[in-house]
């Protein structure tokens, strides 16, 4: 049951910028569906985006996929736009926090941080940009607002919190779950993720697209913003853990597989490391891995691969990919994104294994003597389980404040919430963890 203790006066619990998006539509949905789970009226919300009248389309849609024809009249419009700072801090005035779908993040995403930081709203995003194939740089948009903004939003009590989506609280909440789980010292940890589509298969929407786009081309740029932190390496504790190779066939999922190239080995990282200096916690090394399936999906993937990383480097190619998702990632990815019905057919799945030492057995001498095995498992990733991990996340805030970090500031899903009850809210919600 939905419950909301926050004591602000601001008029709304959560607005949902970009509401009109793909994305945004069904993070409404998501919304109204758990307002409803609370006596009516307790959770109070808007929709934010730059039309209005696409706005109303999205409440008149939700109003008659839900059967609750009251979101017609009762919710909000606020009419805001990432070019006119003023609308910015308007709607950010009125809300407790901003749930923000506006993307691609590296274009759109730094005024409405600014905003949300200046006039006091908590800010929540669905960031997944990705990096590029080496694991020491960063996700730039993510890591950008924390070198920007955290000091500020620290002063003033602001949580401005990434990757709330399917990017990265699974990956990053399942590293925790496991670690809690384990009896001894987690030191080293893989995920393996699978996705199934179902029988009537499945495609990401073009905003993904060209946020992939655009983040794989400005990967140079990350490792500039990575040395401004200065940060020392985490200590390696327990026997390093060795990165897999570019493609591997791996018999954890019985499937070929390759590294994970979203944002969630980063987001996991910084996770540790805030763990590290605050709780002095060990930290726990990780690798993520995605399956692609058998040898005729890995051909479709080396070629579309090639293909993407010769054009990704060029405007002109930049371009073409932009006008042709489709095309040139063999309907991975479409302009007019996954049916519904193709989305109640699709599932995630991430496999964890991790090693470690028992109780009262030293870390720091010998091998890990026990492992481990955990599963976080969902619904379709990016439109039914990212609604649900943002909007969970969202009243992880409204209703744990005293869990939170001490201070505001820019945090990931993981040091933010490593004292909530999150992992139990997801659960209720679909997003399932467990010991296997
Ligand atoms: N983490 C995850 O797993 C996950 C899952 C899904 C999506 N995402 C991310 O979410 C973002 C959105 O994806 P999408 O597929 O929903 O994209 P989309 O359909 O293109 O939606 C973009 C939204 O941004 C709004 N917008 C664009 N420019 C704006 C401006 N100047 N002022 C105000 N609003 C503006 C658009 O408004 P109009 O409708 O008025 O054009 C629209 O509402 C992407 O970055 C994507 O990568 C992440």
């Amino acid at each position: 049951m939905v419950s909301v203790h926050t004591s602000s006066s601001r008029p709304f619990h959560l607005v949902i910028f970009g509401a009109s998006g793909f994305t945004g539509q069904f993070v409404v949905e998501e919304v109204a569906r758990t307002a409803s789970e609370g006596p009516r009226g307790s959770l109070k919300w808007a929709v934010a985006g730059r039309s209005r009248q696409k706005l109303e389309q999205v409440l008149e849609q939700a109003a008659s996929v839900l059967g609750k024809p009251e979101l017609r009249t009762e919710v909000d419009i606020i009419v805001a736009d990432v070019e006119e700072p003023d609308s910015l801090a308007a709607m950010c005035k009125q809300a407790v926090i901003v749930l923000n779908c506006v993307g691609p993040y590296r274009f759109f995403g730094e005024p409405v941080v600014k905003a949300c930081v200046e006039h006091g709203a908590h800010h929540l995003d669905i960031c997944g940009e990705p990096q590029c194939s080496s694991p020491r740089v960063c996700v730039q948009f993510l890591e950008g607002m924390q070198f920007n903004y955290h000091n500020l939003a620290a002063e003033r009590g602001v949580y401005i919190i990434g990757s709330c989506g399917f990017d990265s609280i699974p990956a990053d909440m399942g590293v925790l779950y496991t670690r809690e789980q384990f009896k001894g010292t987690l030191t080293a940890l893989e995920s393996f993720l699978t996705v199934d589509s179902g029988p009537e298969g499945g495609c990401i929407h073009d905003g993904t697209w060209q946020s992939a786009i655009y983040g794989f081309a400005d990967s140079h740029k990350l490792q500039s913003l990575r040395r401004k932190f200065d940060y020392k390496p985490l200590p390696s504790v327990g026997t390093k853990l060795k990165r897999r190779g570019a493609l591997f066939y791996s018999n954890e999922i019985q499937q070929y597989t390759v590294p994970f190239m979203g944002s969630d080995p980063s987001v996991v990282k910084r996770t540790q490391r805030f763990l590290v200096e605050e709780y002095q916690d060990t930290p726990v090394q990780y690798g993520a891995y995605a399956g692609v399936g058998g040898i005729g999906s890995v051909i479709k993937l080396l070629f579309a691969g090639m293909i993407f990383w010769l054009l990704v480097k060029f405007s002109f190619g930049r371009n073409l990919l932009v006008k042709h998702p489709e095309f040139f990632s063999f309907g991975l990815f479409s302009k007019a994104g996954p049916t519904r019905k193709q989305m109640e057919s699709s599932s995630f799945r991430f496999a964890f294994y991790g090693e470690g030492y028992t109780e009262g057995l030293d870390p720091t001498q010998g091998k890990p003597n026990c492992k481990i095995c955990t599963l976080v498992q969902g619904p379709e990733c990016g439109y039914v389980a990212t609604p649900i991990a943002l909007v969970q996340a969202a009243l992880t805030i409204l209703n744990e404040s005293a869990a939170l970090p001490k201070s505001g500031g820019v945090y990931t899903p993981g040091a933010a919430f490593v004292k909530t009850t999150l992992i139990k809210r997801l659960d209720k919600h679909g997003i399932q963890f467990s010991v296997i």
